[in-house]
């Protein structure tokens, strides 16, 4: 049985914590999955992870939904939930329909994650009529990345915190099963997971969000050019993966790789 958008509105009753990662590949999919990791994103974070982009702005759908897909293969058990990226809703509502619904169809995700306030609720409530689950995502949001003037924590002012607070709560009017909470002040994070009946998922959020996401690659120490103040490494397979291929160079350079265990004899 996979997790469903169910089990998040349970798990949120209940007071049950979760975690939720982003994954991109299949093979990765595989194993998060072997770690009972309940929802797996694909992010369009993937420009930066997979693609080497400096942010998310040229991320297409077809670049989306090819990542996806994998990731469904990999992990049939997971809540699979399909990132919406930069200009596949911003012009109206029928591009978020089309959009999603290809996410569905040619992916076979079971969710999409919209960034934002503003329009996104109604197109949050326009997909969610049509059964297409939504997961909302405030704060600090990437793809509005030239419009916040950087990368900088957000509703840190009264104003800020309030239009955050009031765009959580319109997000759940408007039917999304989830918030990611993303670069706010931890006490934020706690006003709006209380004041929601739906789950909040933090990401540099605080303690006291329903659910934590970190992007893959952060947590198994595989960006060796800056690690976020909210990040915790869990391995540094980074440093394992270039040991490894320089202990395969040397054996190589020294005879030692091939040995008769790996041939093939002729007979
Ligand atoms: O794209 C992404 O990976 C995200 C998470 C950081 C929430 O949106």
């Amino acid at each position: 049985m996979s997790t469903t958008v169910r089990d998040l509105r349970k798990w949120k009753s209940e007071g049950t914590r979760f975690t939720m990662l982003t994954a991109y590949d299949y093979t990765t999919a595989r194993w998060l999955e072997r770690a009972a990791i309940p929802v797996l994103l694909v992010g369009d974070s993937l420009g930066g992870t997979m693609l080497g982009y400096p942010d998310t702005l040229s991320v297409t759908m077809d670049d989306m939904i090819r990542h996806a897909s994998a990731v469904v293969r990999g992990a049939p058990g997971a809540l699979v939930v399909g990132d919406m990226p930069f200009m596949s809703y911003h012009a109206g509502a029928e591009d978020a329909i089309r959009n999603a619904g290809r996410f569905l169809q040619e992916a076979r995700v079971q969710a999409v994650k919209m960034e934002g306030g503003g329009r996104v609720i109604d197109y949050t409530g326009r997909l969610t009529a049509m059964g297409i689950p939504v997961m909302g995502h405030l704060g600090l949001t990437p793809t509005f990345v030239n419009q916040l003037g950087g990368f900088r924590v957000q509703g840190r002012s009264d104003e800020g915190a309030e239009q955050i607070l009031a765009d959580a709560r319109a997000l759940q009017d408007a039917g999304a099963f989830a918030v990611v909470l993303e670069g706010v002040p931890s006490a934020l994070g706690k006003r709006v997971t209380e004041a929601l009946n739906i789950p909040t998922i933090g990401i540099g959020a605080g303690p006291d969000c329903d659910g934590q996401v970190l992007v893959i690659q952060d947590l198994l120490g595989l960006n060796p050019d800056h690690v976020a103040k909210f990040v915790r490494q869990y391995a540094q397979l980074g440093e394992e993966i270039a040991a490894a291929a320089r202990r395969f160079s040397d054996d190589v350079r020294s005879g030692a790789f091939p040995s008769p265990e790996h041939e093939y004899a002729s007979r």
